[in-house]
C-alpha cells in the first residue's frame, strides 16, 4: 500500500516507459544504468543480511558485456561499494576484463513509507557517491528532471540540491540520516518522560523547541517509540560497523535503549492503573508502525500487544488497513474501533491514524467496561475524551509518574 504508486505504475506501463521482466539479461541489455533495490533485512547479529545484494550482483556480473553503471539504492553497510565491485568482478563472463567493465555508484534512498512517491519526486536532496566521475555524471543525468524540476507536474520552486561525493561518504549519509532522526525521536521521548515527572507538557515543549531553526519542528512528536523496517535495522547496523572498528557508539545505543523503554510504557501504565493485567480486556487502536501504511515490520503495536498477551490480557485491535497480524496469533483484529473496545478495561491509541480523530467517543465509552484511554500518540483532544466520562492520559503531558525510569 503506497499512496499514488498504483497510478504511477499504470501510467508507466501504459506509456511503455516501464517494463517488467524476470530475465536479468534482458533488463541489462536494455539499460545503461542499473539500480539495485533489493532488501537488506537485519541478520540475527544486527548486521545487514546481504544475501539478496550478492545474488543480484552476481546475476548482473554474469551478463555484463558492455559498460554499465551499477547504482546501489539498497541500504548497504558502509564499505559495500568496493565489496560489491569485487563480487561483480568475480562474476564477469570469461574474457571480459574488469577494468572499465562497470562502475559502482551509491545513491541512498531517503523516502518515507506512505509518502514515498512525493518524497521521490520532490526530494530534499539527491546524494550520490562514486570514485568514477563519469558514472556520477550518468546518474546525475537520470535525476536531472527531478533535480531541476522539469518533469510534468514538477514544482519549479522545489529544485533539489545534488550532492556528489565518494562512495563511503554517500553510504554514511544514509545511516547518519536515519540515526539522527531516530535519535531526535528518542530525545523527545526522553524529554516527555521528564515532562511527566515535573508536570510539564511535552507537546508545548516540542513546539517551542522547534521554533529554533537549529532544532527544527519536525520529528519531535513524543509517543510510544519509533518503529518500521529502517530505523532499528539501520541503527543496529551502524552500531555494529562502529564496533567492528573498536568504537562504542554510545549515543546511538542510548537512542535504541530509550526506544525500547518507550515501548514498555503501555504495559507499565496498565500495571499502574489496572494492577492485575491477567484477564483484562485491552483494545489497541492502530497496528501499522505509522499511519498511511499497512507495514507491520518492527511496529511498536505488535510488541505492545505481545507483551500484554504474555501478561494475560485479552487484546483486540483495530487498524484501518491491517486486517491480520500473523506474528501474534492471540491478537484479535476487530472490524472497527468500537468492536475492538467491546467490554475493554482500557483503550490504547498506538498509531495516530487521522481516522481516530473522528471517533464517536460516546459510542466508545458505551462499549467499554472500564474508563481508561491511553493516548500513546497525543492525538486525541483530552477535553473531548473526558467530556464523555472517560479518563484521558497522554504521553509526556499527564501527571502520571512513571515508577521505573531506569533503562
Ligand atoms: C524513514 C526515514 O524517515 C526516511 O527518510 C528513510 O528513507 C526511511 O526510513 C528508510 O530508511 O527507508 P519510514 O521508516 O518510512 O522512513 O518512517 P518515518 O516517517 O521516518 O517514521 C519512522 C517511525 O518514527 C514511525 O514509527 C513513526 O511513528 C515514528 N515517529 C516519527 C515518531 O515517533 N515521532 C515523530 O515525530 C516522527
Amino acid at each position: 500500500f503506497e499512496p499514488g504508486l498504483d497510478d504511477l505504475l499504470a501510467a508507466g506501463v501504459n506509456s511503455g516507459a516501464l517494463r517488467f521482466t524476470a530475465g536479468v539479461e534482458e533488463a541489462m541489455a536494455a539499460s545503461d544504468v542499473v539500480f539495485l533495490c533489493v532488501g537488506t533485512p537485519p541478520a540475527p547479529d544486527g548486521s545487514a543480511d546481504m544475501s539478496h545484494v550478492v545474488a543480484a550482483a552476481r546475476s548482473i556480473g554474469a551478463c555484463l558485456d558492455r559498460h554499465h553503471v551499477l547504482v546501489t539504492k539498497s541500504t548497504v553497510p558502509i564499505g559495500s561499494g568496493r565489496w560489491l565491485t569485487s563480487i561483480v568482478e568475480d562474476a564477469l563472463p570469461a574474457g571480459v576484463h574488469p577494468d572499465g567493465a562497470f562502475s559502482v555508484v551509491s545513491n541512498p534512498e531517503f523516502l518515507r513509507e506512505g509518502s514515498a512517491v512525493n518524497d521521490f519526486l520532490f526530494p530534499d536532496r539527491v546524494v550520490m557517491g562514486s570514485d568514477d566521475d563519469r558514472a556520477l555524471d550518468a546518474v546525475a543525468e537520470v535525476y536531472r528532471p527531478i533535480v531541476e524540476q522539469t518533469f510534468a507536474g514538477a514544482h519549479p520552486d522545489r529544485r533539489a540540491p545534488l550532492v556528489r561525493t565518494t562512495l563511503a561518504t554517500a553510504e554514511t549519509v544514509k545511516y547518519a540520516s536515519n540515526a539522527f532522526l531516530a535519535t531526535k525521536i528518542s530525545f523527545i521521548n526522553e524529554i516527555a518522560n521528564v515532562c511527566e515527572l515535573v508536570g510539564a507538557d511535552v507537546s508545548e515543549v516540542a513546539s517551542a523547541l522547534g521554533l529554533d531553526p537549529r532544532i527544527g519542528s519536525r520529528f519531535l512528536e513524543a509517543g510510544l517509540g519509533w518503529g518500521g523496517s529502517c530505523f532499528g535495522k539501520d541503527l543496529s547496523a551502524l552500531v555494529t560497523t562502529a564496533g567492528q572498528y573498536g568504537y562504542d557508539a554510545t549515543l546511538l545505543r542510548a537512542a535504541v535503549q530509550v526506544n525500547e523503554r518507550q515501548r514498555r510504557l503501555v504495559i507499565e501504565r496498565m500495571r499502574h492503573h489496572l494492577k492485575i493485567i491477567q484477564g483484562r480486556r485491552i483494545a489497541l487502536l492502530g497496528l501499522a508502525f505509522k499511519p498511511g501504511t499497512d507495514d507491520l515490520r518492527d511496529a511498536p503495536a505488535v510488541e505492545i500487544a505481545a507483551s500484554l498477551i504474555r501478561a494475560g490480557a485479552f487484546v483486540r485491535a483495530h487498524d484501518p488497513l491491517v486486517k491480520a497480524v500473523p506474528d501474534c496469533p492471540n491478537l484479535v483484529v476487530a472490524a472497527d474501533p468500537y468492536a475492538a473496545a467491546e467490554r475493554a478495561d482500557a483503550v490504547v491509541l498506538v498509531t495516530e491514524w487521522p481516522d481516530y480523530l473522528a471517533l464517536d467517543l460516546a459510542e466508545l465509552r458505551s462499549r467499554m467496561r472500564g474508563d481508561l484511554v491511553l493516548d500513546g500518540r497525543n492525538l486525541l483532544d483530552p477535553g473531548a475524551v473526558e467530556a464523555v466520562g472517560l479518563r484521558y492520559e497522554g504521553v509526556g503531558r499527564s501527571t502520571f509518574t512513571r515508577e521505573s525510569l531506569s533503562v
